[in-house]
């Protein structure tokens, strides 16, 4: 057997978070005079909750003090968690679960490497905390993606070289941490958007069981010339 080793993203990738995101970066901009808007919330995929806040304030050229900036974070995450507190395995995006099926049944080590520090929480909701070998999210890690750290951490977490890992991943910065890590990066969602990654599906219902048992015997260069 060749035993690789499988990092997901969490947020866009193993459920769609964005939208609750979305609600509770809306409720805080406008609270504060500030407008926002689906697309500004795409720019803040795979964006810690800081830079997240950060961004909005400088979009609306609003200076905070540090205590209303640290409320103001606080505010949104206890509005997001009024959401996530409602979901169930019925969130879990299309194809997911063939995907992890394939690779629990193959006895693949499988890590979370994401920037949130709600990961282990959401992982509880929808019922998958028991799969993952380990959690390496926004409470482990000092330096946010398009660094390499996560993944560096989630590969070493489940005892595997970097060049042996795959990584899952939604956003810009994180197919370039995963680039950066000497990673197969897959990319899920837009073709244009995630052009660096080395191979993109739209979602994990394209992804097959050939393409699975592909990639465990591919290397990153392999699987870019194909
Ligand atoms: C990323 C999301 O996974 O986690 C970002 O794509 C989010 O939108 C970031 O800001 C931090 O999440 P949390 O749950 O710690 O606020
Ligand atoms: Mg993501």
């Amino acid at each position: 057997m060749n035993r690789k080793g499988f990092i997901f993203d969490l947020d866009g990738v193993i459920v769609d978070t964005a939208k609750y995101h979305f609600l509770a970066w809306k409720k805080l901009a406008n609270s504060i005079g500030i407008d926002f808007t689906e697309h500004q919330n795409e720019q803040l995929k795979g964006v810690s909750r800081i830079e997240s806040l950060k961004k909005i304030l400088n979009w609306g050229n609003v200076t905070l003090s540090e205590t209303d900036f640290n409320r103001l974070m606080a505010e949104k995450n206890e509005n997001y968690l009024s959401y996530i507190a409602k979901m169930d395995d019925s969130e879990i995006l299309p194809g997911v679960m063939k995907t992890l099926e394939f690779l629990i049944k193959d006895k693949q080590p499988i890590a979370l490497g994401s920037a949130s520090k709600n990961s282990i929480e959401i992982l509880n909701k929808v019922h998958l905390f028991k799969h993952f070998d380990a959690i390496i999210d926004g409470n482990s890690v000092t330096k946010a993606k398009p660094d390499p750290e996560v993944f560096l951490k989630a590969a070493a977490a489940i005892n595997c070289s970097p060049e042996t890992c795959i990584v899952f991943e939604d956003s810009v910065a994180g197919i370039q941490a995963a680039n950066k890590a000497n990673m197969i990066s897959i990319g899920i969602g837009n073709q244009t958007i995630l052009n660096e990654a080395d191979i993109i599906f739209k979602d994990f219902t394209e992804i097959s069981t050939d393409f699975l048992q592909n990639l465990l015997s591919v290397t990153k260069s392999e699987l870019k010339k194909k």
